[in-house]
Formats: structure tokens, sequence, C-alpha cells
């Protein structure tokens, strides 16, 4: 199986949202990802953050993606969403997006990166303490249906 990682562009916003909408009970509207798309992965939100978007590609097929946010004034990291498509899920395509994610990240000075996930979710939470990440704190009722699992993970640094 030979995989590419590389920023999302417009023509992957439909298999993407595809892969969005089969894996969240609440999916990300679509524009997110068409405005993603349209800036060739990177956006800016706020005055200093930005979003970042990977897609996974497997052949010709793309099979998962992954979106973070960079707060470069703080040093700071935040995995919003990632997902593989049903069919590819347990062949080690959302561990390499982590590390893709979280070598960006190093390599561009991110310190701490951190993340929530539902309590109930085994798969992701096996996958982030995988990673190094560690559960850190609970937000009650984060998803209003259930507490989120905040994890956060140190990068070493990269002059290191
Ligand atoms: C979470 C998700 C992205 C994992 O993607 P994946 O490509 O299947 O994960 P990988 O194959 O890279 O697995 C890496 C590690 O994660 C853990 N893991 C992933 N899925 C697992 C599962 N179903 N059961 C147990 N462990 C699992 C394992 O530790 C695995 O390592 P191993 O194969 O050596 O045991 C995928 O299940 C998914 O898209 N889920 C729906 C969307 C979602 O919940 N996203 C997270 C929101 S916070």
């Amino acid at each position: 199986m030979k995989l590419t990682i590389r920023p999302l562009t417009s023509e992957d916003v439909a298999a993407v949202y595809t892969i969005e909408r089969s894996s969240f009970p609440r999916p990300w509207t679509r524009d997110i990802f068409e405005e993603l798309g349209r800036m060739r992965g990177y956006t800016l939100l706020r005055s200093s953050e930005r979003l970042v978007a990977l897609v996974a590609q497997v052949d010709r097929q793309v099979v998962g993606f992954i979106i973070w946010e960079d707060s470069p004034s703080q040093h700071r990291g935040r995995i919003l969403n990632i997902a593989v498509d049903k069919s590819f899920r347990r062949r080690g395509i959302g561990e390499r997006l982590m590390r893709h994610a979280l070598e960006d990240m190093r390599a561009i000075g991110v310190v701490t990166c951190e993340l929530e996930v539902r309590e109930s979710n085994s798969a992701a939470r096996l996958l982030y303490a995988k990673m190094g990440m560690v559960p850190c704190d609970r937000i009650p009722l984060y998803y209003g249906d259930e507490d989120a699992i905040r994890y956060r993970i140190t990068l070493p640094s990269s002059q290191g």
C-alpha cells in the first residue's frame, strides 16, 4: 500500500466530506473543508491562528484527513479533526496522519499539542496513547451528550 500525505486541495473536498459524514454523528459543515481546499490546506483564523489540513491518499484515493490549529504566539497546536475511511481503518493510516501533523508542528516550534476526544471513543484514545499523548483533563458534557477527555503531548524541541 503506497500512502502519500499532502495538503488538502479543492479536488479532495468531496471525498474528505464523505469520510467526515460517515465518521461523526455531528459532522462539520462542508464549507470549512471547501475553504481549506481553496487555500490548499492552510487558512487563517482570527488574528494569528491558522488551520492546517492534510489528506492521506492510497493510490489515487483519498482515505483520510487530519486538521489542526496552530497558535504560533503560544507555541501551541491543537488537533481538531482526524478520520480515516471505514474500509481503510486499522492499517496504520491514522497513525501516519498523526505522526505527520506532530512532526510538522514540532518543525515550526510548537511545544505542546492538545486535543479533545469523546470519552467512549476507544479507537481514537488508543491511537493518541500510542502517539505518546497523555490524558490530562476531563471536560464535562463537552459534546453536549458526553464528556471529553483532553490529551496532551510535549514535543521535543526542533533544535534537539
Ligand atoms: C480513530 C481513527 C482515525 C484511527 O484511524 P486508523 O487508521 O484506523 O488507526 P491506525 O490503524 O493508524 O491505528 C493506530 C493505533 O491506534 C489504535 N487503534 C486504532 N483503531 C483501533 C481500534 N478500532 N481498536 C483498538 N485500537 C485501535 C491502536 O493502538 C493502533 O495501533 P496498532 O495497530 O499497533 O494496534 C479511526 O478509527 C476513525 O476515523 N475513527 C472515526 C473518527 C474519529 O473518531 N476520529 C477521532 C475524533 S477525536
